[in-house]
């Protein structure tokens, strides 16, 4: 008994392992999140911007993670999972090496094109890895992993940036800081392509490609001999149909997850997010802080969101993905409708406001954040696995480019109360839509979820 206990828990922990590797391309996107906000004032005056050259400067990485996430689905069903991750990492170096050198704001574009194709590339491919690959009782734990990895280079990075910026113009030539913060990307990403050396393809894509005998391996590696043979025999037992063309993925079979992923990858942008983590620390002086009181809320804003991540990933797979997006998306309307309503009114005090900022990331950091990724990773049959979910993430990065390009210009248009009460509204509409048609995938295996849409039909 309790040799078989010890037993499962080495197994699982080797699949920890492979889900903590894979889950490092999380980290570069994170890191990559924040880093520009740190490093935009000085590439700003080194080469003269304008406001919409910063923009499309900031945007650049997210035109290439769209693309990035478009193509890593038909090639990682081609070439593997695993050799498509190697390659994003490849991807992500060569981005910061360029981003760290050019001398003029087109090679920074370019590299930051590059980097970007990498960043979309493994924010498809490490949690869709992860999740063929681990056992389903913690499958949310492990995808949830992966959002963990964004928010830790969030958070790390925006230590960087203010230990950074706290040097100052005399100890720094102001020309090469933002060269350091971008190219120091190169460390994370030269780890990454070193550690997923160490891990497998994963046993479902092999299936796929009919290299029964490695799948087995891998599985008996990770689930020990027993569980393996059963895990095999329940992904063979499921009708084998030929690779999907990217045309079935739209069949009316289909239509019903992929809809379902896509809306939520959607609403998990357009419901606000990277208003805040983008552009936290100008949000913050418009309640009245001063520069350095905004920059330590924006750590807050890190904090907040790393602890509540830790809270998700112990509750996943206890109470469930529905449960937490639920609960999630009523705080995050309640608090964004607060938000709105602090700035109307105008006599709301500054920190009332950041409270209910906090608490909104919080709300987020226990739900959208980690749950999307979770089920974009899992609704899938594994036929269409690699296809669909590219297109819900291609959708993802999409909406992120849209929130982060339109916030500025909301913000002078309609304000930022009208702004933060339409994020409410969406919000709100989240709400509903998770009630209606988002189904609990907790605890089933991928092949059940397949059955449970057929279920559904
Ligand atoms: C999720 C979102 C990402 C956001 C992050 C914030 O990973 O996909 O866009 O920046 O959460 O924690």
């Amino acid at each position: 008994m309790n040799t078989t206990k010890s037993k499962r828990k080495s197994f699982s922990q080797i699949a920890t392992f492979y889900a903590v590797v894979a889950a490092i391309g999380g980290f570069l996107f994170g890191y990559d999140t924040a880093v520009i906000s740190g490093a935009m004032g000085f590439i700003r005056d080194r080469f003269d911007l304008s406001a919409g050259m910063l923009g499309w400067m900031v945007s650049s990485l997210i035109v290439g993670a769209t693309i990035g996430a478009a193509s890593s689905g038909v090639l990682s069903d081609k070439f593997g999972r695993k050799k498509m991750l190697i390659v994003s990492a490849i991807l992500f170096v060569i981005g910061s090496v360029g981003s760290a050198i050019p001398t003029s704001v087109t090679g920074l574009v370019v590299a930051r094109m590059i980097g970007g194709l990498g960043v979309g590339m493994a924010s498809t491919l490490s949690p869709l890895y992860i999740a063929e690959i681990a056992p389903a009782r913690n499958r949310g734990r492990l995808v949830s992993i992966y959002q963990f990895a964004v928010v830790t280079g969030i958070f790390v990075t925006f230590f960087i940036n203010a230990a950074i910026a706290g040097y100052g113009d005399d100890a720094w030539d102001i020309s090469s800081a933002w060269r350091y913060m971008l190219g120091f990307g190169i460390a994370p990403g030269l780890i990454y392509i070193l550690l997923l050396l160490f891990i497998p393809e994963t046993p479902r894509w092999l299936m796929k490609q009919k290299q029964e005998v490695r799948a087995l391996d891998i599985l008996e590696r990770m689930n020990g001999k027993e569980a393996a043979k059963s895990e095999l025999h329940e992904i063979m037992n499921l009708k084998e149909e030929e690779a999907a063309s990217i045309k079935e993925v739209f069949k009316p079979a289909l239509r019903l997850p992929l809809l379902v992923g896509v809306i939520l990858a959607i609403l998990q942008q357009i419901t606000g997010i990277n208003a805040i983590m983008y552009y936290a620390p100008e949000i913050f002086k418009q309640t009245g802080a001063g520069t350095n009181a905004a920059l330590t809320q924006t750590i807050l804003v890190g904090v907040v969101n790393f602890v509540f991540t830790l809270v998700a990933l112990w509750l996943i797979d206890i109470i469930g993905r529905k449960a937490l997006l639920l609960i999630g998306s009523v705080s995050m309307t309640i608090c964004l409708f607060a938000v709105g309503y602090g700035f109307h009114s105008g006599n709301m005090s500054g920190y009332l406001i950041l409270f209910f900022i906090l608490l909104y990331v919080a709300s987020f950091a226990i739900s959208f954040g980690p749950v999307v990724w979770v089920m974009i990773s899992e609704l899938f049959p594994t036929r269409i696995r690699g296809r669909a979910t590219a297109i819900a993430s291609f959708c993802l990065w999409l909406a992120d480019f849209v929130v982060s390009q339109t916030f500025p210009m909301l913000l002078e248009g309609i304000g930022t109360s009208a702004t933060f009460w339409m994020f409410a509204v969406i919000s709100f509409i989240a709400v509903i839509f998770c009630i209606k048609f988002v189904p609990e995938t907790k605890g089933k295996s991928l092949e059940q979820i397949e059955r449970l849409w057929e279920s559904k039909r």
